[in-house]
């Protein structure tokens, strides 16, 4: 009684003028509220509160206006310990063009497969190319010789210390782009859409996992998460698979450093063999507290498909739900940020 008294106190205390105006404000709140619940969102009274809760709600609670997911659960100081030792990190590569792009590509005992696809990549002339670097793998078979390319792409064979998934996400100091394609030797974006890709990390994916394969996951009742495609018409993603994207450096040099949680990842991946591309999604998202990228070309992107990758060994699926459980206990909570949206190269529908 003596609270309502008080407001009351308050209410007549205030001119007419300021009386006006927090009247008309509360109106116009209850109306966006009202027309935001007929528009399909459904806002709960939490949504209106005006000071945001301390602490991120589990994703049951969040308001549906932003879907849960979307909200990254960025920010204590463990977070921000890891984060400054990345932007230090990203200073260092500072000095690297970033109007040029190298690809990564890992390969270990299919040269047919590498040849076509090395062979579609030099081409014809994508004018950012600046460098294509094979992660040879086959450690016991001499490194065919380099090479420049008629368009001026150099192609270096880089022999790898160790048969390691890791290797491929190594900072190579002779690398002179910032931007790295991580890209499998069975893929491609057709060379003409290649271009728009890498003007798109330019122009908004520079430290988001940037690629052509959106991946999803899934957290059952109890909690366990299981890793699969995204489903038909889902309207979110949360990995984008290295087997077609773009990494910045600078996270591949976090990816590759001494700290506790890329060493445990690191070691994680060696004793699976298996989710070094989850896991740089998991560090991306991290690091950066935003979730990853996917482009399209025109074309859809092409897959030789060819028999005998590591995604058609006995268990891959397991251990890639493993992984995902594995990886969110070593960085002490879930990274992943749900992107909503794609971007396509053309105008797919026109009005
Ligand atoms: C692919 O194989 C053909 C035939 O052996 C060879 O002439 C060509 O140089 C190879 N291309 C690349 C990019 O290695
Ligand atoms: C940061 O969050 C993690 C995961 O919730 C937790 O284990 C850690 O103790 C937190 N660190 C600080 C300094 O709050």
């Amino acid at each position: 009684m003596r609270a309502q008294q008080g407001g009351l106190d308050v209410l007549r205390s205030l001119s007419p003028r300021r009386l006006a105006t927090i009247c008309f404000s509360f109106f116009t709140l209850a109306a966006l509220v009202v027309w935001l619940s007929n528009s399909g969102y459904s806002v709960k009274p939490d949504a209106v509160h005006s000071t945001p809760p301390s602490s991120i709600p589990a994703p049951a609670a969040v308001p549906a206006l932003v879907p849960s997911g979307f909200i990254s659960t960025c920010g204590n100081e463990t977070h921000a310990a890891a984060r400054s030792i990345w932007l230090d990190a990203d200073a260092r590569y500072a000095h690297l063009m970033d109007d040029k792009f190298t690809i990564a590509i890992p390969t270990y005992k299919r040269p047919d497969v590498l040849n076509l696809t090395l062979s579609t990549l030099l081409g014809k002339k994508i004018p950012s190319l600046y460098e294509i670097v094979i992660v040879w793998n086959e450690l016991d078979k001499a490194t065919p010789e380099g090479f420049v390319s008629e368009h001026g792409v150099k192609v270096r064979y880089r022999l790898s210390t160790r048969n390691s998934l890791n290797m491929r996400l190594i900072p190579d100091p002779e690398y002179k782009t910032q931007a790295i394609l991580q890209h499998d030797d069975d893929v491609w974006y057709e060379p003409e859409d290649l271009e728009f890709v890498f003007q798109t990390w330019r122009q908004i994916g520079r430290y988001k996992v940037t690629g052509a394969l959106p991946r999803c996951y899934n957290r059952n009742a109890g909690g366990v998460l299981s890793y699969g495609q995204c489903r038909e018409g889902q309207d979110w993603y949360a990995l984008v698979l290295t087997n077609l994207a773009f990494v910045h450096i600078s996270l591949m040099d976090y990816y590759s450093s001494d700290e506790r949680i890329p060493t445990l990842i690191r070691d994680h991946v060696d004793e699976v063999f298996n989710c070094e591309d989850l896991a740089i999604n998991y560090i991306a998202s991290m690091l950066t507290c935003t979730g990853p990228l996917h482009v399209m070309g025109k074309a859809h992107y092409h897959n030789q498909d060819p028999k005998g990758g590591i995604s058609t060994t006995g268990g891959h699926m397991p251990k890639r739900h493993n992984c995902l459980n594995y990886f969110e206990q070593v960085i002490g909570y879930f990274p992943l940020v749900h992107s909503m949206g794609s971007i396509q190269r053309g105008i797919p529908h026109f009005n």
